[in-house]
């Protein structure tokens, strides 16, 4: 049995991800998970950097890069510590890092993950493998989204073609066909929390809408969810992948004008909106899709849920947990087996999935000595 640890902080910049995974053959099995919460200081720097309207300077920048590095590295010693293990016993950590900005379309594609590996690697022990995404970006993909892979290891089944949603501040969508000569599917569907925890924050200060419930006392407003589907990003075909760096506050105020709608009706629509992007960029992979497996954050959202439920009447709608994954570490799961895969130079991205011109390993390591 070999130990990986996967850390991960996604677009909601909430809190590190850690997962300690072991590997048994080909069996994957979590052995312990904690969150460390990102501090409010780092939250603001990355809303600032987010919002394009206060740069940030260079000293900051590199800061930021460290200060992540270290509450990173930390999230994995506390792992570490709470299983009793000796880094020693750990393979290697897989940290995704934290976004800072996601640009894969336009005329220099990038992306860019900061928390320094090299952080990382020296507080730990361990070897760290870091920068998932920018081999795939160099080779012409998006380098986004890298989860349809691990989805394919842990979900694929003979029987049933399934649907991943992974519904985190952005929702991306993973399709596995039954038939294993057809392709994976997967690619970024727009906003899934992001611009929901943006309303509530801005109008009750709350960081996100609990189970969904100011949302369920509002009413869609159908002309406003006419006009944000009608965004080109929706109608793109894949591959697609994007970030909040462009669902942000700005293109909610766009979609809003001069409006004064009441916030509660507006977060009713941000819900469906969420909802109905999801439901129609299943609906034109045209796969006979049965199942549909839940997971990320928005998967604790009653009123989200029921949303989905409602869109899809003929499949069946189960969180994670159901097959026998957290729904809450699955990205962080992911991130352990890319760095096994990195370990074993096994190409790791999916170019049906990412645009990508092949398949090429991905992510740098870092070691201590
Ligand atoms: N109980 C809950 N009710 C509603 N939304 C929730 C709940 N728990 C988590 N969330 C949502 O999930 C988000 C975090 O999900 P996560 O999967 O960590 O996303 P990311 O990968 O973008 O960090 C929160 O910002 C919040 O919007
Ligand atoms: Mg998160």
């Amino acid at each position: 049995m070999t130990f990986f640890i996967g850390l991960m902080s996604g677009t909601s910049a909430d809190s590190v991800d850690a997962a300690l995974v072991s590997f048994n053959t080909q069996k994957i099995s979590l052995q312990l998970y904690n969150e460390t919460p990102l501090p409010s200081h780092l939250q603001e720097t990355l809303a600032r950097i987010r919002s394009g309207d206060f740069p940030i300077t260079f000293q900051e920048f590199g800061e930021l890069d460290i200060q992540l590095g270290i509450l990173f590295s930390e999230a994995a010693n506390q792992l570490i510590h709470s299983a009793g293990l000796n880094p020693a016993e750990i393979a290697a950590i897989g940290s995704h890092g934290q976004t800072i900005f996601h640009h894969p379309q336009g005329n220099v594609p990038f992306t860019l993950q900061l928390g320094d590996p090299s952080t990382i690697a020296y507080r730990t022990g361990i070897m760290t493998i870091a920068d998932f995404r920018s081999m795939d970006i160099a080779a012409g993909g998006q380098g986004a989204p890298l989860t349809p892979a691990f989805h394919e290891a842990v979900f694929r089944d003979k029987k049933n073609n399934r649907a991943i949603v992974n519904l985190g501040g952005i929702a991306n969508i993973t399709l596995l066909p039954a038939a294993t000569d057809q392709p994976v599917i997967g690619f970024d569907t727009g906003p899934a929390n992001a611009l929901m925890d943006e309303w509530i924050l801005k109008h009750l200060q709350e960081p996100y809408d609990k189970h969904g419930e100011w949302a369920k006392s509002g009413r869609v407003i159908k002309s406003l969810l006419e006009k944000m589907l009608a965004d080109d990003f929706f109608q793109q075909p894949p591959p697609k992948s994007t970030g909040r760096e462009y669902f942000n506050y700005k293109w909610l105020d766009r979609m809003l004008e001069e409006n004064t709608y009441s916030p509660k009706d507006v977060q009713a629509t941000l819900l469906q909106l969420t909802v109905e992007t999801i439901r129609q960029a299943i609906e034109t992979t045209r796969l006979e899709i049965r199942e549909i497996i839940l997971c990320g954050g928005g998967a604790h959202n009653y009123a989200l849920v029921q949303g989905l439920k409602k869109a899809f009447p003929d499949k069946t709608l189960r969180p994670s947990d159901d097959y026998g994954i957290n729904p809450d570490c699955i990205e962080a799961m992911a991130f352990a087996w890319l760095a096994k895969c990195r370990l074993e130079n096994q190409p790791a991205n999916i170019p049906s999935v990412t645009g990508a011109e092949k398949a090429v390993v991905l992510g740098a390591i870092y070691k201590k000595s």
